[in-house]
């Protein structure tokens, strides 16, 4: 980011001060990208402000902050999701496991970074997972739990923006939670995705934009929490139809950076359109039709506790190529690039297929040395199955 802005060291959590900052600088739009400010309702703050934000308020965001919210409103609107309950005590908890038998899915309600979900495959896992959320594992996020029918198929995401009331679709993409290949090992931030997710077919998103997410605008609108900003749908493509697993309130990583690779649209005018409620003067976002694939690079270690410090060079020469290498956990210690993070390189390339955007993004990683990190190699393999035939 250095080599294109000017980095400053805010507290996103210092409401205060971010607006301080941007009345200051005449700050035009303010992007939220992480969950955290979003849901504390940092968007209310800067409005108030009278900045135009981009992103939900605190009430809106509750999509992405309670898991048990969403499942209501599901259920109020009529949104295709898997059957729930909600519990605030373990007692209740173990008694509503029961009545669901396993598989089945138990769930921290508030924000927990990615790790407050089990899919348990036995009623003993799913029990202990109730009694580690109400034993504090989770702190405030676990005051609540959501158990959840487990639902079978293959998982996509899927993006819209919205500044209230138009709704535009943005673009799908698949991501790949597990650590090792063939979904393997335990889940992460994600290590890798690609855009677009061909097995979301055009029926399939149409059937998504009426089915789920517009109801979700309008009934978050008439309730008197209208969301601004993008929604991204976590979505199982089960036999009876897409069902919503989940919102986020953000452009998730690494979705995000294939999505953006495809983007042929003016991001910032879409984004200011949304903040500025004038969406539906804009035409739709244009990509291009290529497939944008990426490879996390992860420090050793990852997703428990990964070694910091680790050399890293060749990101020249795996761009010579074509590629693009996104930084998200690197620092230059004394003129050298290391890792300063779990996931350290986002390894993205482009090409028509699936198929050829992997063998260009993993001829880039391999130009990349970095002798303490690794990657999936796999990433993409449901699509490159399907275009092998
Ligand atoms: N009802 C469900 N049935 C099957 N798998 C699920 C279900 N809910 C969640 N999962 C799996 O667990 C993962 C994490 O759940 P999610 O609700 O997206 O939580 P978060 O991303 O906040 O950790 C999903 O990506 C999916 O693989
Ligand atoms: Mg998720």
């Amino acid at each position: 980011m250095a080599r294109f802005a000017e980095l400053v060291a805010l507290d996103a959590g210092d409401h205060d001060a971010v607006c301080r900052f941007c009345e200051g600088q005449r700050i035009g739009l303010v992007v939220i990208g992480p969950e955290g400010p979003l849901v504390d309702g940092l968007a209310d703050s800067l409005r108030d402000a009278g900045v135009p934000t981009f992103g939900p308020g605190r009430a809106a965001a509750q999509l992405e902050g309670s898991k048990g919210f969403t499942k209501d409103l599901c259920a109020r609107a009529n949104i295709p999701t898997g059957g729930y309950v909600r519990v605030d005590n373990e007692a209740d908890g173990l008694a509503a496991l029961a009545r669901f038998g396993a598989p089945v899915v138990v769930k921290a309600d508030g924000l927990a970074a990615g790790k407050g979900v089990t899919v348990a495959m036995t009623m003993p896992e799913a029990e202990e997972a109730i009694r580690e959320i109400f034993a504090g594992r989770f702190g405030e996020a676990g005051a609540e739990a959501v158990i959840e029918e487990f639902l079978d198929g293959e998982e996509a995401s899927f993006f819209a923006l919205t500044d209230g009331h138009t709704i535009v679709p943005f673009a799908s993409a698949q991501d790949h939670k597990r650590v090792g290949d063939g979904d393997t090992g335990p889940n992460t931030g994600g290590m890798g995705a690609y855009s677009p997710a061909r097995v979301l077919t055009p029926a399939l998103e149409a059937e998504v934009m009426t089915r789920i997410i517009a109801p979700t605008v309008k009934t978050l609108a008439d309730e008197g929490m209208p969301y601004t900003g993008v929604l991204f749908l976590g979505l199982m493509l089960t036999r009876q139809g897409p069902q919503l697993i989940e919102y986020n309130c953000r452009y998730g990583d690494p979705e995000c950076q294939v999505m953006m690779l495809r983007l042929e649209s003016d991001l910032g005018e879409l984004l200011f359109a949304c903040a500025d409620n004038r969406l539906g003067a804009l035409p739709p976002p244009r990509f291009s039709a290529d497939t944008a694939l990426t490879v996390v690079m992860a420090a050793e270690g990852y997703p428990g506790t990964p070694k910091q410090g680790g050399s890293i060079a060749g990101i020249g020469q795996a761009e010579a190529g074509g590629a693009l290498v996104f930084h998200a956990g690197t620092a230059l210690k004394d003129g050298q690039l290391v890792a300063s993070g779990g996931r350290v390189l986002n390894v993205t390339a482009r090409g028509t297929s699936v198929s050829e955007a992997q063998t260009r993004a993993y001829a880039a990683v391999d130009a990349i040395d970095f002798p303490e990190g690794f990657c999936r190699r796999d990433i993409g393999w449901r699509e490159v199955v399907r275009e092998q035939g």
